[in-house]
């Protein structure tokens, strides 16, 4: 495929600049060691337009292309590949794109609407195993099936039981093995909750109630709650078919908490109202009584542009806890960091339950529309310290993915790996002791990796067949 995306925008060049091959390299160069207990791939998401944008482009529009690092051994191996989506199939068939973006939609041909649909499923966001299979994931649609191969099997519906879009971000239950998810949608019912069961099965989906549609990035799931944050970014769909941002800031909606009961999920939510602010990401929520506690990467407003609107001065998320009592019907926020963060992650063997360590990319502004990801700090939650660590030669990272080392107990025993690119556009993934916050190899890959969003550890054992 060929890529021509010489357009200046700030997410097409530089290390957002997409890459126009599929690749299979084995035998990567590691400086320093890979420890032997890590069997398994890293997986990472994100978007990389096969062909030259139609309109503005926004950071969220790329294709889904999926980076594969396999490692055994000690020795790694690099795979990568397009989500072959059905709407990038067309487009390849007609050798331009069809589709407009979050920032100047477009109509396709209609004989493509009637194939695909009117908005391209980029599958672009996160990419994670389930119940033996492999699911990249992209909020407003469906998820979409990859082989052991990285090879685009379809859409998964669930066998007809998933209404409307999946997150990019579920959840699994560490205890029940359970996916639990949320869709929203622009058009009524602007929220269900899912659960897909440890085999695979979708068995419960329920229609939550908002006040209005709003894009919600992410939730926070407890050992026996769901919290939904309806936060004011709006969905106009008027303004989108005209051609105009179809989402936009709009605190005179207001904004609320509302917690679901996993047990009970069609018993409703309790909502509380709050003041308007803004969060892509959660790091985690546990039970404490009758409150649940989340952490998450908070800014003031939607700190992600969809038009024009660079008149507004920028805002950065840093890492905040909320305690939420849906019996008393009280919220109160405390501010954790004053640093610039997001992409938080942590032991996924502990997800919902109390946790000691989180672990959030920081954050350095580069102009007033692009924000680089300079390094990662750890958090201690319960005594409230951090430790900081830099990218050498300002080297640009991403989310780190927590992969856990069975030969110790401790819960930071284990790595955090990494995709680093530095300024003169080599990426490698490092692979830091979690417990030192210090590297311990580097597996040099064989060019360029696109900053992305979302990956996750595959143990062997978990990898599709
Ligand atoms: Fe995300």
């Amino acid at each position: 495929m060929d890529t021509d995306v010489a357009t200046p925008n700030p997410y097409l060049s530089g290390p957002y600049e997409p890459v126009a091959d599929e690749r299979d390299d084995v035998g990567l160069e590691v400086v320093g060691t890979l420890p032997p207990q890590l069997r398994g791939t890293y997986v990472r998401n994100g978007p990389n337009p096969a062909l030259a944008p139609k309109g503005r482009y926004h950071v969220f529009d790329g294709d889904g292309m999926v980076h594969a690092v396999q490692i055994r051994d000690g020795a790694a191996s690099y795979r990568n590949r397009w989500v072959r989506s059905a709407g990038l199939e067309a487009e390849l068939r007609a050798g331009e794109a069809l589709f407009g973006g979050l920032s100047e939609f477009r109509l396709p041909p209609a004989e493509v609407v009637a194939e695909v649909g009117v908005m391209k499923n980029t599958a672009n966001t996160n990419v994670l195993a389930h119940a033996g299979r492999l699911f990249a994931l992209m909020e407003a649609a469906k998820p979409v099936e990859l082989d052991g191969r990285l090879a685009t099997l379809g859409e998964v519906d669930f066998g007809g039981r998933l209404h409307g879009a999946m997150t990019a971000h579920p959840k699994v239950d560490p205890a029940s093995g359970e996916l639990v998810s949320f869709g929203y949608s622009p058009v009524p019912p602007y929220l269900r909750y899912h659960v897909v069961d440890a085999s695979g099965a979708l068995t419960t989906e329920v229609d939550i109630d908002l006040p209005g549609p709003v894009m919600m990035h992410d939730f926070a799931v407890s050992a026996t709650r769901a919290v939904f944050f309806d936060l004011p970014a709006l969905f106009d769909l008027e303004a989108m078919l005209s051609g105009r941002p179809g989402i936009r800031w709009d605190p005179s909606h207001g904004a609320r908490i509302g917690v679901l009961d996993r047990a009970a999920p069609h018993d409703g939510v309790t909502w509380i109202e709050v003041e308007p602010f803004f969060v892509f990401h959660f790091l985690n929520a546990h039970d404490d009584g009758d409150a649940v506690v989340v952490e998450g990467c908070r800014s003031e407003r939607m700190n992600v542009t969809f038009g024009e609107d660079h008149v507004l001065e920028p805002v950065y998320p840093s890492l905040h806890r909320w305690r939420i009592d849906p019996v008393a019907g009280t919220v109160t926020e405390t501010r954790l960091d004053d640093r610039l963060s997001d992409f938080p992650r942590h032991d996924d063997a502990r997800a919902g339950r109390p946790l000691r360590y989180g672990y959030v990319g920081s954050m350095r502004p580069v102009g007033r529309e692009r924000i680089d990801f300079s390094g990662l700090v750890k958090h201690d939650l319960v005594d409230g310290t951090s430790v900081e660590h830099s990218w050498a030669d300002g080297g640009m990272g991403g989310e780190a993915v927590f992969v856990a080392d069975e030969e110790r107990d401790a819960e930071d025993g284990g790595w955090l790996l990494d995709f680093v690119t530095d300024r003169s556009g080599s990426t490698e993934l490092v692979v830091l002791d979690a417990e030192a916050m210090e590297e311990v190899a580097r597996v040099r890959m064989p060019r360029r990796i696109p900053f992305g969003f979302h990956g996750n550890w595959v143990p062997e054992a978990a990898w599709p067949a």
